[in-house]
């Protein structure tokens, strides 16, 4: 069994976009420009935007956070995102989300430029990755793909299997792992309702578990040396970490880890990974390659 290490991956690629960055601007170019918008104080928010905005100076990026309280209209956040769609030193931005209750997320996703929309929740990006058209894939499933390929996973023809049907994990990495430039490989999702889940896991050779129930994946549903993907990140009670919660997948790790060839920790599998997907959206923004 090996580990999937995020945290060594991310760093890497960290770097990996900041030599490019340097060699852009070395030649001329035009520094990529992320800009994030916060609404409010949520504290899970505001510790994001944060992280956004630390990867971006690592990367070489100019980021500019814009603040907005939470009694906001969703007139002023709109005209706020028409403001950013036409501000052309702006590469690419995010709204981060949940918003105020009295904010349509949808509305305000709609309203942002797909080709500025790095965060690839826009229903043009989603469906131009569906046909395989270049566009902004959303960071899980995209930091997901890099992990598989860095490692060196064979995905063709194999039976990759997704726990969860979100709209962004479990439909954009079927998605990605069906498609021919991708995975190319047999997807089944399963979900809540879904018939012989066990049955259906077992034959996994790629097994994907996106469901935030902590320790659902259990031994008993995973093939012997099965590349395990865990995305769960549920927040529980430890009175020995400093923040009070510590992390927890939905693969219970100890009795599943022996039998896989690949498995992700959670922390520091795909968790490390999001943030550094966005900036490779933002790179991509930067270079004007989704039109
Ligand atoms: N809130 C939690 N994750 C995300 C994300 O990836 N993008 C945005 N915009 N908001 C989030």
């Amino acid at each position: 069994m090996q580990l999937i290490d995020g945290k060594i991956t991310s760093a890497l690629i960290k770097e990996e976009i900041a030599a490019e960055v340097a060699a852009i601007r070395l030649a001329g170019g035009k520094q990529p420009h992320l800009a994030a918008v916060l609404v409010g104080h949520d504290g899970g928010s505001e510790t994001y935007v944060r992280n956004k905005v630390l990867a971006c100076e690592a990367c070489g990026f100019k980021s500019t956070l814009i603040r907005m309280e939470d009694d906001i209209t969703e007139e002023e956040l709109l005209d706020k995102i028409e403001e950013l769609n036409r501000d052309e030193d702006i590469d690419g931005f995010i709204v981060q989300l949940p918003l105020p209750a009295h904010i349509s997320e949808q509305k305000v996703i709609e309203a942002i430029d797909y080709r500025k929309d790095v965060d690839g929740f826009h229903p043009v990006n989603v469906g131009r990755m569906a046909i395989g058209l270049p566009c902004y894939i959303s960071a899980t499933p995209k930091g997901i793909w890099e992990l598989l390929c860095r490692y060196g996973v064979e995905t063709k023809g194999k039976k990759c299997v997704i726990l969860g049907r979100s709209n962004i994990v479990g439909k954009p990495m079927a998605q990605l792992m069906m498609q021919k430039n991708y995975g190319d490989a047999t997807v089944t999702v399963c979900h809540s309702h879904s018939r012989n889940l066990k049955k259906e896991c077992c034959e996994a050779d790629i097994l994907i578990a996106a469901i935030g129930q902590p320790d659902f994946v259990t031994v008993d549903m995973v093939k012997d040396g099965a590349v395990v993907i865990d995305v769960g990140t549920t927040r529980v009670p430890d009175v020995n970490s400093k923040k009070g919660f510590r992390l927890k997948g939905d693969v219970k790790f100890d009795e599943v880890a022996p039998k896989c060839s690949l498995i992700t920790p959670v922390p520091g599998g795909v968790g490390p990974m999001t943030i550094c997907m966005l900036m490779k959206n933002t790179l991509a923004a930067g270079k004007k390659e989704i039109y």
